[in-house]
């Protein structure tokens, strides 16, 4: 029987608190980062991995999100009038991407509550989790091998990354089994948000996932975890504990990747891929390193 197709789901609810006042009438997934809102990367990388089904979980601020994938007649007809094809051109491409949908998170209780508000819309497809805050450069692709692990094993797939252990407390963090073939490790554990003294390793859970829709059972019946919200990583942990099923698989991350819910790398984002562009990288460079050099 052919696979069904993967849908993608991108939950954008969160309060953003680390973002305020920025975020106070706008979902932080909607900060630029150079030219475009966060989440327009994210979108263009589910459909540069063949997803062409898109549902985005919205929260309280959902107007600037579902704007920014709809088209602007008014905006479009101007910019022909001045023949500015070019931007026009970038003005059609956020709402000619994929097939975008959208449903409301009514409060914000985490992330699996999130997830689980995309299961009429997934029904019965394989579907990727995409965290709409957390980019990953298009030059190191993630999500394709992600997918493929997933035919192969029906596992749950989680991209994990190596992180510094002062801020391991920040992620869901794997314990794996030893020996990894082609950067693919078994997942034995899976813990949310953990003291770095508790940590069961270095490898964080970064906002990639690939599920089957069997997740969803589970996330009915997962009780509300650390900071009170339901744990997506919670509902992982018992299919990584379940000895009868396909498991938990994690692909490591070692490729550049920015958490735009962060200030700091926020930062980095913009001035590493601004810096790396041909139509600002040449002006930008020699004043950063001019800047780099006051530091
Ligand atoms: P975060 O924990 O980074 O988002 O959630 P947050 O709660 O908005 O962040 P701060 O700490 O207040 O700044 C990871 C992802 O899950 C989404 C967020 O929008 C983000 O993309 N999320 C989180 C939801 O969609 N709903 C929730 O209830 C929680």
């Amino acid at each position: 029987m052919p696979h069904k197709p993967f849908k993608a789901v991108i939950p954008a609810a969160g309060l953003g608190t680390r973002f305020l006042p920025a975020t106070k009438a706008m979902p932080k997934e909607m900060l630029p980062v150079v030219d475009k809102p966060a989440i327009q990367y994210v979108v263009e990388e589910a459909t540069q991995a063949g997803i062409s089904d898109i549902l985005i979980i919205i929260g309280r601020n959902k107007n600037a999100l579902s704007n920014h994938f709809d088209s602007v007649p008014e905006l479009e007809t101007n910019l022909e009038k001045k023949g500015d094809t070019d931007r026009l051109a970038k003005v059609q491409q956020s709402s000619d991407l994929a097939d975008i949908h959208f449903v409301r998170q009514g409060e914000p209780k985490g992330l699996g509550h999130a997830v689980l508000r995309a299961r009429s819309h997934v029904g019965d497809n394989p579907f990727a989790v995409l965290l709409g805050d957390d980019l990953i450069d298009d030059r190191d692709p993630l999500l394709t091998k992600m997918l493929e692990e997933h035919e192969r094993t029906g596992a749950a797939i989680v991209a994990l990354m190596e992180v510094d252990p002062a801020h391991i407390h920040m992620y869901g963090v794997a314990s794996v089994e030893e020996g990894s073939e082609d950067g693919v490790v078994k997942v034995t554990g899976l813990v949310e948000k953990p003291k770095a003294e508790d940590a069961p390793s270095n490898l964080a859970i970064i906002g990639r996932y690939v599920l089957s829709p069997a997740v969803f059972d589970i996330l009915e019946r997962t009780e509300p975890g650390k900071g009170g919200e339901i744990q997506l990583t919670d509902a992982l942990q018992e299919l990584a504990a379940d000895p009868d099923g396909p498991g938990v698989y994690g692909v490591v991350f070692r490729g550049r990747r920015y958490d735009t819910g962060d200030r700091v790398d926020y930062i980095k984002a913009i001035v590493q891929l601004a810096a790396d562009r041909e139509d600002l990288g040449p002006d930008l460079r020699p004043w950063f390193k001019e800047f780099a050099a006051t530091l």
